[in-house]
């Protein structure tokens, strides 16, 4: 009895990206258990025994997308320590997407990036001057020809201690053309942002199962709102225990709005937009709702014209704090290297890439790792076991040309079982660290595995954590 085989080796210890390696963990062992019915629940698996699996799956590196594959090569019967090869090993695909912390938006109103305020000099200051007058500080009208309330010009007197310190000229001019003064007013020429209060937090991301047995797939995708999911097959029941980590660290923004630019029409918007460079969460005390405090964002007509001892204070008093100053400190702090404090661009990463984003939702990146624990759990009815041991020698072992950075690969193994009986091989190699940075060293390793590899193979080490290949002999 001597073959060669092919040997398809899975490597239990992922790569997850380019440079950075982690590994899955198995936080216990696959164990079968007879299949309870518990509860009238759909969810159960309709079977009499399956396999049980309890891993913790870590997020990529800054909590982005992942994904591992495993193998269940062994399973544990009856607690009895036991383990047992699974002859055609269940092969488990775990995808996970990046995580997100979710904000519900609701539209409050539209705000100006930056109201200016405006003087003309002239010597006929009045409320209703018209436009040959006062020019821009001519009082306005909305669209249907009604006056815009408080959008008048405020006159100031001349004089060295004004509002805008001005000459007075000389008598006859006085006596001439009327007396000189400075008309006054606000307006809001420039871009217009829109305001959403943020309410209710949550955290999203989804994880997707797939278990492959022989030729059959299984899945299923759980979330934190779809916690025990079961396939459509009744193969496969996936419960989402929980995280160890998160949930405490996500920000609140209950005290901020965020603030975004306008780009279509007043009013709730139809989208939000995918350029966050001028996105800005502010806190909700620096506001005005109304629009009758002064020095706030949202500064109307109304408190500008009404702020006492409009002539003595001065020029643009009452329309400090806005947008554009909010905007220009954090290019100032950009500029010195430091991060913004109300941009989201440069603090926060992943803004809003969550699926379905519409405007009633916010999401910025976790960038912590968090560790999603499943448990999972196969109908094992089909499952069959190779039971006996034998002796067996190997005879060669040869590796084609490995390419980088894959995750699959083929070696060609002649082993002969030198025993009476059908039996297995199992082939454990002690774990190792791969490097987290270079990509040197990422190559080294790789080197490392294969020289593993046959150590373990000549050696036959058992009973380490990194599981590299199984070998069946019939
Ligand atoms: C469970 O499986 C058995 C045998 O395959 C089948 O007869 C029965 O209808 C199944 N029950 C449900 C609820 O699917
Ligand atoms: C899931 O993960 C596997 C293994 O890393 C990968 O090959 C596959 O493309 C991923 N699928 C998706 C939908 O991301
Ligand atoms: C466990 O052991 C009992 C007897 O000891 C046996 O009948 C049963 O098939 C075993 N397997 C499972 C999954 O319970
Ligand atoms: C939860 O699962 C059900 C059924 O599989 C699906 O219809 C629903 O969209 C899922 N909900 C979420 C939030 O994923
Ligand atoms: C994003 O908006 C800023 C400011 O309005 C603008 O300067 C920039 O060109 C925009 N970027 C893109 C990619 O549209």
């Amino acid at each position: 009895m001597r073959r060669h085989y092919e040997v398809i080796f899975l490597i239990f210890c992922i790569f997850l990206s380019y440079f950075t390696v982690q590994s899955i963990e198995i936080l216990s062992k696959s164990k079968l258990e007879r299949c309870e019915k518990a509860s009238d629940s759909d969810n159960d698996l309709n079977c009499t025994r399956k396999i049980v699996l309890n891993m913790a799956v870590p997020s990529g590196s800054s909590g982005g997308e992942a994904s591992i594959v495993a193998e269940i090569a062994e399973v544990e019967e009856n607690a009895t320590d036991l383990m047992e090869t699974v002859r055609v090993p269940p092969v488990i695909t775990i995808n996970k997407t990046a995580a997100y912390a979710l904000y519900e938006l609701t539209y409050i109103r539209d705000v100006a990036y930056k109201p200016e305020e405006y003087y003309v000099k002239t010597r006929k200051c009045d409320r209703d001057a018209g436009e040959n007058v006062v020019k821009i500080c001519e009082r306005l009208q909305d669209e249907n020809g009604h006056i815009i309330e408080h959008s008048q010009p405020l006159c100031c007197p001349c004089g060295p201690q004004r509002r805008v310190p001005s000459s007075c000229g000389n008598f006859f001019d006085k006596l001439m053309k009327g007396k000189a003064n400075t008309a006054h007013c606000v307006r809001f020429p420039g871009d217009w942002f829109h305001v959403f209060g943020i309410g209710q937090r949550s955290m999203g991301f989804s994880v997707r199962i797939e278990v492959k047995t022989g030729s059959k797939v299984s899945e299923v995708t759980v979330g934190p709102e779809n916690r025990t999911v079961t396939s459509k097959d009744n193969f496969l029941r996936v419960n989402l225990i929980g995280d160890f980590v998160g949930y405490s660290n996500i920000p609140s923004f209950e005290d901020f709005y965020l603030v975004i630019p306008r780009q279509g029409e007043p009013g709730q918007p139809q989208d939000l937009g995918r350029n966050f460079s001028m996105w800005m969460l502010l806190e909700r005390v620096r506001f005005t709702l109304d629009g009758v405090e002064c020095n706030k964002i949202g500064v109307s007509y109304e408190a500008f014209s009404g702020q006492p001892n409009f002539c003595a204070s001065p020029f643009w008093s009452c329309l400090h704090n806005q947008l554009w100053n909010f905007h220009d400190a954090d290019q100032n702090r950009i500029r010195r290297k430091q991060l913004p404090l109300y941009g989201v661009e440069g603090r926060f990463e992943r803004i809003n890439q969550h699926p379905n984003a519409g405007t009633h939702s916010f999401s910025i990146g976790i960038t912590e790792v968090l560790n999603t624990n499943l448990l999972i759990e196969l109908t094992a009815d089909d499952i069959e076991y190779v039971y006996q041991r034998s002796p067996g020698k190997l005879l060669s072992f040869t590796i084609p040309t490995f390419e980088a950075l894959t995750q699959f690969g083929v070696a060609t193994v002649s082993a002969e079982n030198i025993g009476e009986v059908e039996a297995s091989y199992s082939l454990t190699i002690a774990p190792f660290l791969p490097p987290k940075t270079s990509v040197n060293g990422f190559f080294e390793s790789i080197e490392n595995i294969w020289n593993r590899i046959w150590e373990g193979l000549v050696d036959f080490i058992t009973g380490k954590t990194c599981r590299y290949l199984s070998i069946d002999l019939d």
